[in-house]
């Protein structure tokens, strides 16, 4: 994929972040319980911050990053008052920002680079602006977990759900490896609850229609999956949270 392309695609106002919205109170909540009122955060591809706003209100500081316009628009459009900048987070370092936090949040950002190396180097760059004990809050998308939904979707004769054209997601086992020098892996938490009654569940009783969003089987998933905070089934989720901290 082109690079430009990529920016094109999110400098378009119709543009939207997440479409599942039950799914972004699901990561909002999950990031929330690692955020504390003393934290400096920055969050990293904050689009147009219908997460960043809630972590706003409970941490101390916090900058807001993004390389559209568009997207920090619609973010100050929410809350005029929230500290921006506008920035390709390919450039991020000390050096470039001069700034050291006590958390930085990726949210579904850094699977918009164009390849592993990319992402590497931002992971690199996330080091850099960490204070000493800081952590790197990860909620990104894997693709051990699309290959495990779509293979249980492939059983139910549905159709696999393939990653966005401009989503580069992560391989889990090849980032735990590479990221070891800088970062110990201190938490994980995925969202199978969520993804099996949505994806698998519910799309096979809906079938052959496609459930809508705000579908009521989905909006009970979501509360099942905030409430339950999931741990008995692992490994059907597209996205997972993976807390670091710096070493
Ligand atoms: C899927 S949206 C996620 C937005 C937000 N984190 C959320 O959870 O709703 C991805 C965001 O990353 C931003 N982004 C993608 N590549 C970027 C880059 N190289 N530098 C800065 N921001 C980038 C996009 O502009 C977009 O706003």
């Amino acid at each position: 994929m082109m690079p430009d392309e990529v920016k094109k695609y999110w400098d378009d106002s119709n543009a939207e972040s997440m479409y599942d919205k039950n799914l972004v109170e699901i990561e909002s909540d999950a990031i929330l319980e690692h955020l504390k009122e003393s934290d400096r955060v920055i969050d990293i591809g904050c689009g147009e911050g219908e997460s960043t706003i809630k972590y706003l209100k409970k941490v101390k500081e916090l900058i807001a990053l993004d390389y559209s316009m568009t997207r920090l628009e619609k973010l100050k459009d929410k809350n005029d008052q929230i500290i921006t900048l506008q920035m390709d987070m390919r450039e991020l370092s000390f050096d470039t920002i001069k700034k050291k936090f006590t958390k930085a949040i990726t949210q579904r950002s850094l699977i918009n680079l164009n390849n592993f190396d990319e992402q590497k180097a931002v992971i690199k760059g996330i080091h850099s602006i960490l204070v000493d004990d800081g952590k790197y809050i990860m909620l990104e998308g894997f693709t051990e977990g699309v290959e495990t939904i779509n293979k249980i979707r492939s059983y139910f004769k549905l159709q696999a759900i393939e990653v966005k054209w401009h989503n580069l997601f992560l391989n889990k086992k090849e980032l735990l490896e590479h990221i070891r020098p800088y970062f110990r892996l201190e938490y994980t938490r995925d969202f199978s609850l969520y993804f099996f009654i949505t994806r698998v569940f519910n799309a096979i009783l809906k079938s052959p229609e496609i459930p809508n969003w705000n579908d009521p089987v989905n909006n009970l998933a979501k509360t099942m999956e905030i409430s339950y905070k999931n741990d008995f089934i692992r490994g059907i989720s597209r996205l997972e949270l993976l807390v670091f901290k710096k070493c």
